[in-house]
């Protein structure tokens, strides 16, 4: 194959063959095309798109790039959800967990931040310990111990996923519909699931900026899904203010664990109830009964517990990574709070250091916002509209103003 044409053939918005996506994406992963090449074919598909066929190419091809779950005949049901990205969006961390307590095996292969969305992986690396990479195997001995794993892409399971996904979040290439069904179908394909829940985002803060194009991206997924039998649901959601009151990885760990001791932001606890009886075989009253009784509390402590993780600190974890900087922001005036924009609070949150510029950069954990004021509540001036944990004074002022740019009062 001649690398160049076949990016120039996608340039020119003509189809690519199967054996051409095929080989393309085999030999970026064992590193014979180089990132370059590869950002480029991205950003052709970026602009030109992928026809079904070839989004199905593509999302084999990253599929058969690793291994795939197996498991005994005695495995009981296979389920997982995975979210399209959102600004707040640390459902995973809660979900996860409350599925495990019905028996059921949770394989979940993360992501860690894309764009302006933060990654349940980052956010789990910041407790302390925390190993996300897990073999095949390893995996296996998990699910039949804890009931759920919550893993990256590794060198062996969806390596072509774990390298364009790094890739796709440094080049301005993640918002494509082709990339995105087969970076997380290639995933969820790849745990062998039973039931499978898509959590669709559309709004400012998400990927898919309007409603239509979510559906667009919710039936490409279903039908991958469908086709290699899984039974796949999908839910759209807005994602035109953050999820919750945290943003920043450690912050919204801290209010993950909130929810599973029966607290947290009322939204945040809806939409994980909600998904989370898409698969599961017991009803929403019995899946909030598990996050009241501190149930789904003891699953999460031995699952980090069995991924290295310190389970003691998930008591205090608000201590666990403090910024240097905390700030409060105040309305200047009484009203309503009309918007909070996600796409302006989840580039704040990017450039107070809770994301990447570069595949190799290092993320600040501590950094962010918590105790964001939501749509339709009510503030006096002087009330407060966000707290900022940031490294430093400076870069805390910079992002009370793009917090100010972000939020209405009327
Ligand atoms: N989640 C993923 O795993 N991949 C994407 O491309 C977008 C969201």
């Amino acid at each position: 194959m001649h690398v160049p044409t076949v990016i120039e053939k996608k340039r020119e918005g003509q189809s690519l063959a199967d054996g051409e996506i095929r080989d393309f994406i085999a030999g970026y992963t064992c590193g014979d095309i180089p990132d370059y090449q590869m950002s480029a074919l991205a950003m052709a598909i970026y602009f030109q798109g992928m026809t079904a066929e070839e989004t199905a190419s593509l999302t084999h091809a990253m599929l058969e790039s690793g291994e795939v779950f197996e498991y005994p005949d005695t495995a009981p049901l296979v389920v997982d959800k995975h979210s399209t990205g959102g600004i707040g969006d640390k459902v995973s961390l809660v979900l996860a967990p409350l599925l495990a307590c019905d028996e059921l095996w949770v394989p979940m292969i993360s992501g860690r931040g894309l764009g302006i969305t933060g990654g349940t992986l980052d956010k789990l690396e910041s407790i302390p310990g925390f190993d996300v990479s897990r073999s095949r195997e390893q995996a296996m001995q998990q699910l039949e111990e804890v009931g759920v794993v919550m893993m990256g892409q590794t060198p062996e399971v969806c390596p072509a996923d774990k390298r364009l996904y790094a890739l796709r979040d440094v080049t301005a290439t993640v918002p494509s519909q082709p990339l995105i069904v087969a970076s997380i179908m290639s995933k969820k394909l790849a745990e062998s699931l039973n039931r499978l829940v898509l959590d669709v985002k559309h709004g400012s803060g998400a990927f898919m900026k309007t409603r239509e194009s979510a559906e667009s991206l919710a039936g490409a997924m279903q039908a991958v899904g469908e086709a290699m039998g899984v039974d796949t649901r999908t839910v759209l959601n807005p994602m035109d203010q953050p999820l919750g009151q945290a943003v920043g990885n450690a912050l919204e760990v801290a209010e993950a664990l909130d929810v599973l001791r029966g607290a947290g932001p009322a939204d945040l606890r809806q939409i994980v109830i909600e998904l989370a009886a898409e698969v599961s075989e017991v009803d929403a009253g019995q899946l909030a009964d598990w996050l009241d009784d501190g149930t789904a509390l003891q699953k999460c402590r031995a699952m980090v517990a069995a991924q290295g993780g310190d389970a003691e600190c998930l008591d205090r974890y608000d201590e666990v990574h403090p910024a240097a900087v905390t700030r409060e922001v105040m309305s200047d005036r009484s009203g309503v709070v009309t918007a909070v924009d996600a796409d302006r609070v989840g580039r704040a949150s990017l450039a107070l250091g809770a994301g990447r510029a570069c595949a190799d950069d290092e993320i600040d954990f501590s950094v962010g916002f918590d105790r964001l004021i939501k749509v339709g509540a009510d503030v006096a001036a002087g009330g407060v509209l966000a707290r900022i944990h940031a490294a430093d004074d400076d870069a805390a002022m910079v992002a009370e103003q793009q917090l100010r740019e972000a939020i209405e009062v009327e």
